[in-house]
């Protein structure tokens, strides 16, 4: 139990913006709270909450990821009374020694969310996942495999422990999990050359120069992770479970793609009813060592840092139809450069068969898109250009409400809020020591 109640004691609560003791006014709240696992625990807390007048709209129940003798409930409240509250949080913790973490608050509409200012901040994410890698809907293909199950609860407890700057944990993947690995790169390795955007063609032979992309191998994330540093600064971070978008998006805007470790059930090697690593290393790592396309990616993360739901959604969206489903111009060709196609063997073909509708990218439009989540794109959108598309989404956040602009700071690794004279007079003395290196550089070549 050291390690949970490391993360959800008191100090870690304190310092979190989640936490706005300021706050009198909201709408609706998220907790996740551990008990005991004996008769009558959750009715004693419902009752406390009865007693309050507090009214739960939402309920779910798990196991305990950390703790077997426990479980864990996540609750929506909706309540305007916020001392109220206060104080069933302090009697859950101090008279039934629940452990309690606030997820959200809805607060005042003009409000700006928190969002993560230093990378290390996004450690933050990996105990606000929506589920635990380790539960299966009933038409999972591994739902009835206890040997699977187990696995991925061994998967997703490398990734809820992981901290930033810690060395990716390798694993020991099985033969039937390299089997599965094996079948799917195969397959799709012969659709590149004719259905993926030059960069994935260009960027895949040196994945397996480098990385260890073989048929009878499955790469390591902390590899890969190195890899794309050298390239474009983009990293990967193991993920636990269902991270929301705004905390997903929000990972970008550091270069930073929370990325699964897992595979999908051997019984099918050619589905996966969720992202699994045949999935990130096949459709997403080859186009985060393309610099425009890596930039493009980071936009549409910088764009999501402290913007309303509505757009959060919206950028959610945009991601979809671009990094998950994209197509691009080469020529007078079409290529995929989408990772949902590029790690799929039936949707690669499928895209740009005449099946589909293709229209060309216009994010006002593309951003309000609708789209199934478990069949093949109806629609896909075509971009001229990474940098076209990123042009398109530079001009598309200008339009969010937020009273400020960011920049993100590699070099602190920090995300920069432009709303000040000093920080701007920084951001104008980093652009003329570098208009000064490019003018240098200009004469040096006449
Ligand atoms: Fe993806």
């Amino acid at each position: 139990m050291a390690k949970e109640v490391h993360i959800m004691n008191g100090d870690a609560l304190q310092e979190s913006s989640y936490i706005e003791e300021s706050s009198t006014q909201c709408d609706a709240i998220s907790l996740i709270f551990s008990l005991k696992e004996e008769v009558g625990a959750l009715a004693k807390v419902l009752r406390i909450f009865e007693e309050r007048g507090i009214n739960l709209t939402h309920i779910e129940s798990r196991p305990s990821r950390l703790n077997k003798d426990e479980y864990e409930f996540f609750i929506n409240v909706e309540s305007k009374n916020i001392p109220a509250l206060e104080k069933i949080i302090r009697t859950l913790r101090d008279d039934i020694g629940a452990n309690v973490h606030e997820l959200s608050r809805e607060k005042r509409k003009d409000a700006v969310p928190w969002f993560p200012r230093s990378i290390q901040e996004l450690d933050r994410f990996a105990n606000q996942i929506l589920s635990y890698g380790a539960e299966l809907d009933a038409d999972h293909p591994g739902f009835k495999d206890p040997v699977y199950r187990a696995r991925r609860k061994e998967f997703a407890d490398i990734a809820y422990n992981y901290r930033h700057g810690q060395p990716i944990p390798r694993v020991t993947y099985t033969e039937e999990e390299k089997k599965t690995w094996g079948t799917v790169f195969r397959e799709l390795k012969t659709l590149y050359p004719t259905h993926a955007c030059y960069e994935h063609n260009h960027v895949f032979p040196l994945l397996e120069k480098y990385c260890g992309y073989q048929e009878d191998n499955i790469p390591q994330l902390e590899d890969v992770s190195n890899f794309l540093k050298s390239c474009t600064g983009f990293r990967l971070r193991p993920v636990a479970g269902l991270l929301s978008s705004r905390d997903f998006l929000g990972g970008l805007a550091f270069r930073v793609f929370h990325s699964t470790q897992y595979i999908r059930h051997s019984s099918k090697p050619m589905y996966t009813p969720e992202p699994d690593v045949c999935h990130e290393l096949l459709g997403h790592v080859p186009l985060f060592a393309d610099p425009s396309f890596a930039q493009f990616s980071q936009e549409i993360g910088l764009a999501s840092l402290g913007a309303p739901d509505e757009y959060i959604e919206k950028l959610a969206t945009v991601y979809w139809f671009t990094v998950e489903f994209g197509l691009c111009k080469e020529g007078n060709a079409i290529k995929a450069y989408g990772a949902g196609l590029l790690s799929s063997y039936g949707e690669l073909q499928h895209c740009l068969s005449n099946k589909p509708v293709i229209e060309p990218l216009n994010l006002e439009r593309t951003s309000i898109q609708k789209y199934p989540v478990t069949e093949f794109q109806p629609i896909y959108y075509v971009a001229e250009s990474f940098k076209d598309a990123k042009q398109k989404l530079r001009k598309y956040a200008s339009i969010i409400p937020r009273p400020f602009s960011v920049r993100y700071n590699p070099y602190t690794e920090r995300i920069e809020v432009l709303d000040n004279t000093k920080q701007l007079k920084n951001l104008a003395d980093a652009i003329n020591n570098e208009m000064g290196l490019l003018c240098n550089a200009l004469q040096k070549i006449k």
